[in-house]
């Protein structure tokens, strides 16, 4: 038997043109953008056109296309303007950008790469190539959102946990916030900072097996308690671990309770063994618990938790470089505005 003959396998379109995709299509010649439309409409797709630059926001927020084919020279804005306003908008630099630029207008192609543009074609427009461009980018495009829907799940699991307690209210979101500020002031590079993004969110997620009477135990945890608690950073990167796009984020969520002097958890690894994401989530996890208010204590000032922090770094538990980096952007007048999320947290910590 094949897997074609299988009764769920064959229920699948195999034979189906390619699934159907929004694609915004922005060109004011009405006879390229018709030809356009005609050819991606052929293979099964939403087209929704545009004949001026300045409709293209509007249009992007009511259809959220899958894809986005800009006419380089356009009335209202021109395409290069479009695409990079697109990639400079977290929110939307995820859509695959194609320009449409002139014959072998080298100028063009560059500064379209400036801006950004995923994928370009030249008039006249042939179908096989435009095509290919589109099915490979729509692809991509796919895999990501996929990624995205993942990512998302894990963030509402993580703040599931969070919400269990009222008194972390908000923590997940100051972890992230925090420790990829102290990221970028230890000069760690573009992937390092989005693991800190996403660990921050999700270092605890493996609470998730840690059952309720000993998470939200008012008082210390007895040994059989405190054991079982001490498997969730285990737990949480077991649970993080198929997931391809986490690969950088498990040895946060694995090593975020390891000290330096090897007396932390799961695997007792000393100094550089931790990996220095671990290292700054721990730091920015020991500062967020001390400078929120709990039941039995008042939140400390900044400057308190600093000298918490200084004096475990000294005992041998914290980096102590990266304690100061972080007392630096914490304390000082270093909180230059290189970054809105310093002055955010600045503001947070002020009480603003
Ligand atoms: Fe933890």
């Amino acid at each position: 038997m094949t897997i074609r003959d299988n009764l769920y396998f064959s229920q699948l379109p195999f034979d189906a043109p390619y699934s159907a995709h929004k694609i915004l299509i922005a060109d004011d010649d009405d006879h390229s953008r018709s030809l356009l439309e005609a050819m991606l409409d052929e293979d099964g797709h939403e087209v929704i056109a545009a004949t001026d630059g300045r409709q293209i926001p509007g249009l992007i927020a009511e259809h959220k296309p899958d894809l986005v084919l800009l006419d380089v020279m356009m009335p209202g804005e021109t395409g290069f303007a479009i695409c990079r306003a697109l990639k400079t908008d977290p929110k939307l630099r995820q859509i695959p950008v194609i320009l449409v630029t002139g014959l072998s207008n080298n100028s063009d192609r560059l500064l379209g790469s400036e801006v950004g543009a995923d994928e370009f074609l030249t008039k006249p427009i042939r179908r096989a190539e435009l095509m290919a461009r589109v099915r490979a980018l729509l692809r991509l495009r796919d895999y990501s959102k996929e990624l995205e829907e993942a990512e998302t799940v894990l963030f509402t699991l993580a703040k599931g946990i969070e919400a269990k307690d009222p008194f972390t209210e908000g923590h997940c979101e100051r972890m992230s916030r925090y420790a990829v500020m102290l990221g970028q002031a230890a000069g760690l590079p573009e992937e390092q900072l989005t693991a800190l993004r996403r660990g921050g969110m999700v270092h605890d997620i493996g609470k998730l097996a840690v059952p309720e009477e000993i998470l939200l135990k008012p008082g210390a945890l007895d040994d059989h308690e405190r054991r079982i608690m001490m498997e969730h950073p285990a737990a949480g990167a077991a649970i993080c671990a198929p997931m391809r796009s986490f690969h950088n984020v498990l040895p946060i969520i694995r090593h975020h309770h390891e000290r330096m002097d090897g007396s932390g958890y799961p695997d007792g690894l000393t100094g550089n063994q931790i990996p220095v994401t671990a290292r700054i989530l721990a730091i920015i996890d020991v500062y967020d618990a001390v400078t929120v208010e709990r039941p039995y204590k008042a939140a400390f000032t900044v400057e308190r938790a600093i000298e918490i922090l200084r004096q475990d770094a000294a005992k041998g538990w914290w980096d102590s470089g990266l304690v100061e980096e972080w007392a630096g952007l914490i304390l000082s007048a270093r909180l230059e505005p290189r970054s809105e999320m310093i002055e955010a947290a600045r503001r947070e910590v002020a009480g603003a």
